[in-house]
């Protein structure tokens, strides 16, 4: 692992960070955390530096799963109800599932609705708009599997 408890600005969640927090997560100065209350993460799972991570629509995470710098999550999106104003607009709630031993590689951007598989790595700069399936590499905007890890 490249982050080790030598590492300056590893900060480890409190049990009071999310609905659930497993044992051994962190997080690496400075990251935005937004309605935690509907975040639920396994154990030893890590945000590398600068992550933006709203919870609204609901977010899991499996054990394991590390998160790149600058990496993204959303889980909702604005009503897009043309006879409104922005302001006036409601939101979707739209909830992420992200599995275990997922490689979400640097800036990374997951939107609302996605299911991201078991051991899937996501690669740098991707832009994650469907689901991912388990053990699968996959890469671009829109991100696309281009290989299977088994
Ligand atoms: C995803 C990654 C691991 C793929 O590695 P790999 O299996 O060796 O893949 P390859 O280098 O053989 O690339 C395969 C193809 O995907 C493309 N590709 C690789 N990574 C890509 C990316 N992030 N975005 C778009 N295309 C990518 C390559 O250009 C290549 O395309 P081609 O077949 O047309 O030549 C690597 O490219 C990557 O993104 N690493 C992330 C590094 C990082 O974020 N480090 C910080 C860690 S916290």
């Amino acid at each position: 692992m490249m982050i080790t408890p030598e590492s300056k600005s590893v900060i480890p969640f409190r049990p009071r960070d999310a609905k659930r927090v497993g044992k051994g997560c962190y997080y690496l100065d400075l990251i935005v955390w937004l309605n935690s209350e509907f975040i639920e993460l396994g154990d030893e799972v890590g945000f590398n530096y600068g992550c933006w991570v709203n919870g609204f629509g609901g977010l899991t995470v499996g054990d394991r799963t590390m998160f790149g710098p600058y990496s993204m999550v959303h889980t909702a999106n604005h009503e897009t109800d043309p006879s409104k104003t922005l302001l006036e607009q409601g939101h979707i709630k739209q909830p992420v599932s992200i599995g275990k031993d997922v490689w979400i590689a640097m800036g990374v951007m997951i939107l609302p609705g996605v299911t991201i598989g078991d051991g899937v790595i996501v690669g740098a700069g991707s832009v994650v708009t469907k689901d991912l399936p388990p053990y699968t590499l996959a890469v671009g905007n829109p991100c696309k599997v281009i290989k299977q890890r088994k």
